[in-house]
């Protein structure tokens, strides 16, 4: 793909100046498998342990979801913590029969109408033996017995519907949610690795597919040319008349054996019009030819793998930014599942593709002079290489 060239060739151009290693190196010379680029800004740092976190504001604290036995919620009125314990969604296995029912993964929850929807996943790694459920409650105590388990929305592999396409040929993980704001339409997302991601029209109820039998998917991500797809942890966010399309790309997890470098999460985006597609990235490559922008990777030798991403809106009238969240492995602390951590950064839009920006001010987000961050991978190889040209 276009800007993974791009980005190979750049680590390539910079290793006299980084001394950073090529991707061909041996995977246990674990030290040189990491990019140091400061040129992509650092997180601002959760404080707390979080692997694919989903966050909604409500009330004046931001409720943190996540897998776990039950699925886990925490709070806090700062994205930086403290975060409080409030309890799990489910009080006990979910009313699905595939998998581990006792530890969903990867929840997105959403507010609307007076009641929120828990949207998670029962899958196993490496298995396309999988299901998205959901619960709802209408409110937020945390006492998992408020919440209803309404069950499978989709199943892949086994299942009642397992046998319709697309669901015959994709992975029921990694829920997220959309609503057209022109049609009221809702739609969920969905999908990793076999045939990477899709969405499917839910019903008014929100509880399960608006035609489980004919359900007018639309492939929004593929990597044609590759044996391994590694796109999933999709998520939609709306901004300006375009819908964003994120997902994650790469090795999430797993560190015993390092893949090369760049192979390891990233977070990508592609945007479209229309809710449907085509999705395309800033380089006008669709997301169904291997498209996607780069808009957060490793970087400074710390953050290692960053992806599992949410959007959390900001809002127009009184020009909060929008917030990029996700985890990410500190190089010093470790590689395993538990050890992903929290991590944020605000968004600014620059002809309509976001940017991150360093550090936790505001006011960096809304003006149009934000400090040293990228735009994207392939303007960042534009820059080196020109002040390359001039080193040299
Ligand atoms: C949130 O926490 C960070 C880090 O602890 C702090 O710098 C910031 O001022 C806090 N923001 C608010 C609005 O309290
Ligand atoms: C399911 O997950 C729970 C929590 O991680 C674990 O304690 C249990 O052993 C798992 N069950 C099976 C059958 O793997
Ligand atoms: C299977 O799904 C169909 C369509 O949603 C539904 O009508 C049917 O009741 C389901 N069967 C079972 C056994 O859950
Ligand atoms: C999936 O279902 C479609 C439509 O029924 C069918 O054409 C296709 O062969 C199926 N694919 C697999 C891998 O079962
Ligand atoms: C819906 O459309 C309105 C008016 O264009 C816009 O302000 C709002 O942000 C949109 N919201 C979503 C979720 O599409
Ligand atoms: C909205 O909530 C009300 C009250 O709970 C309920 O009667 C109605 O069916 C809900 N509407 C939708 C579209 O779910
Ligand atoms: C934006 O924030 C203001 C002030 O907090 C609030 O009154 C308004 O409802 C918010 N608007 C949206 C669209 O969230
Ligand atoms: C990584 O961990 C080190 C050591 O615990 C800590 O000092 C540093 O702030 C962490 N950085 C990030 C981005 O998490
Ligand atoms: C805001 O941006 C400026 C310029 O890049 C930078 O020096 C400053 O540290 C940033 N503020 C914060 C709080 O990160």
């Amino acid at each position: 793909m276009h800007s993974t060239w791009l980005l190979t060739s750049l680590s390539l151009l910079l290793t006299p100046l980084v001394a950073a290693t090529p991707s061909s190196q041996p995977a246990h010379a674990v030290s040189q498998v990491y990019d140091t680029t400061d040129r992509i800004p650092l997180p601002n740092i959760g404080h707390i342990a979080a692997h694919d976190p989903n966050i909604i504001l409500w009330d004046n604290w931001y409720y943190l979801f996540q897998g776990g036995v039950g699925i886990l919620i925490h709070r806090a009125q700062n994205l930086s913590g403290p975060w409080e314990d409030v309890g799990t969604v489910l009080s006990g296995p979910s009313v699905i029969h595939t998998q581990n029912r006792t530890r969903p993964w990867a929840p997105t929850t959403i507010h609307t109408n007076g009641t929120f929807y828990c949207y998670y996943t029962l899958s196993e790694h490496g298995s396309r033996n999988s299901a998205i459920g959901v619960a709802t409650t209408t409110s937020l105590t945390g006492k998992s017995q408020d919440w209803t388990d309404h069950g499978a929305i989709i199943h892949t592999g086994n299942g009642n519907g397992s046998d319709i396409y697309p669901f015959n040929v994709s992975n029921a993980i990694d829920a997220s949610f959309i609503t057209d704001n022109s049609t009221g339409q809702s739609y969920l997302n969905y999908g990793s690795f076999w045939t990477d991601i899709w969405q499917v029209p839910l019903s008014d109820d929100l509880l399960s597919l608006k035609d489980p039998t004919n359900p007018d998917a639309v492939h929004l991500t593929y990597l044609p040319e590759q044996k391994q797809r590694p796109e999933e942890g999709s998520w939609m966010s709306f901004r300006d008349g375009y819908y964003y399309a994120w997902f994650s790309h790469g090795k999430c997890c797993r560190f015993q054996k390092f893949p090369g470098r760049g192979k390891e999460y990233e977070i990508r985006v592609g945007r479209s019009t229309n809710v449907r597609g085509p999705f395309e990235d800033k380089d006008g490559v669709q997301l169904l030819d291997g498209g996607g922008t780069v808009i957060y990777a490793s970087n400074h030798g710390v953050v290692y793998a960053p992806g599992g991403l949410g959007v959390l809106p900001g809002n127009d009238s009184t020009a909060t930014p929008d917030i990029l969240y996700y985890h990410y492995l500190n190089t010093t602390i470790g590689f395993t599942d538990e050890d992903a951590r929290l991590g944020w950064n605000y968004l600014k839009y620059e002809d309509g593709w976001p940017v991150v920006i360093e550090g936790n001010d505001i006011g960096n987000a809304t003006t149009s002079n934000a400090g040293s961050v990228i735009s994207a991978p392939g303007g960042f190889a534009l820059t080196m290489a020109m002040s390359l040209w001039l080193y040299i």
